[in-house]
């Protein structure tokens, strides 16, 4: 990945973009929300392919055909959530909107502060379905089908791991994802419980998802596990470079 090129915006929108901040941080404290406000930041971008350059944070995931993909069941509810926010800032992009109410929905909860860079454009086209990670995969299983999805996103073995810490918020919902349970025992903490919880073990009422314990099953991923776990200042300085990346995808890269 290159250096960042951020472009300019007006001090009007740099204005907007405090503002709007502020009124997230009350929307997303008194709603409860921050969880599935993350997923959909995550799930907007995580849709970039690094090859063609297609997709990423860019706005197109409130489209009802990209909405419809399986892998976002659940994620209108976001969209909704947001949208009586987004009415008060129409200057702002969809793109940059939902990247910083991904960004507060991590410092809201405890996690760390991570920066944001506003002037994302907001793009017409939704990418293809099939981008996102699946929980049981088929075909390859495993950390083969983690590194694969996130190689095409442009993200690396430690991206992976640092950014599955992202469940450290919220939960599975039958009906969204055919999974039900929380990974960790406060949904709506933001620290490195998620990792401490994978290396004890299931446990009644907990969940952890195949694509989860496929990270205690690499000789990669396994050592950053036990080092988040270990220690939380490690896992907050690897999740903010990591989610800052996630959430620049295709994004002020310099040519
Ligand atoms: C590594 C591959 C990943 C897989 C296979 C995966 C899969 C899932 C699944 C199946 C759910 C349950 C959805 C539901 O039923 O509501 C979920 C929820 C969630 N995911 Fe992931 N995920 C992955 C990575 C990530 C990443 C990178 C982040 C953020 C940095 C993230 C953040 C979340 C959050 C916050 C929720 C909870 C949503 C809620 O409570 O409504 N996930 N994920």
């Amino acid at each position: 990945m290159g250096k960042k090129c951020y472009p300019k915006v007006s001090e009007e929108y740099q204005k907007a973009v405090e503002k709007c901040k502020r009124k997230l941080r009350g929307l997303i404290a008194e709603k409860r929300c921050a969880p599935i406000i993350l997923r959909l930041a995550w799930h907007s971008a995580g849709t970039f392919d690094v090859k063609t350059k297609t997709g990423g944070p860019f706005g197109t995931i409130r489209h009802p055909d990209e909405l419809a993909h399986v892998a976002n069941n659940g994620l209108d509810i976001a969209v909704r959530l947001l949208d009586p926010i987004k009415d008060q800032f129409p200057i702002l992009s969809y793109a940059d909107f939902y990247q910083l109410a991904g960004v507060v929905a991590v410092e809201i909860t405890g996690g760390p502060e991570i920066p944001f860079h506003p002037g994302r454009p907001d793009k017409s086209d939704p990418p293809p379905e099939g981008r996102l990670p699946a929980a049981t995969e088929g075909r390859l299983v495993g950390s083969d089908h983690l590194r694969d999805v996130f190689g095409h996103m442009g993200l690396s073995d430690k991206d992976i791991v640092a950014l599955s810490g992202g469940h450290t918020l919220g939960r599975c919902h039958e009906e969204r994802s055919g999974f039900e349970g929380a990974w960790t025992t406060n949904p709506l903490i933001f620290d490195n419980s998620y990792f401490k919880e994978l290396l004890s073990g299931e446990k009644e009422g907990l969940i952890q998802l195949p694509s989860d314990k496929a990270l205690l099953e690499d000789p990669v991923f396994r050592p950053l596990v036990e080092k988040y776990a270990a220690d939380e200042d490690a896992f907050f300085a690897d999740y903010v470079e990591s989610h800052l990346k996630l959430s620049e995808l295709g994004f002020a890269d310099a040519e």
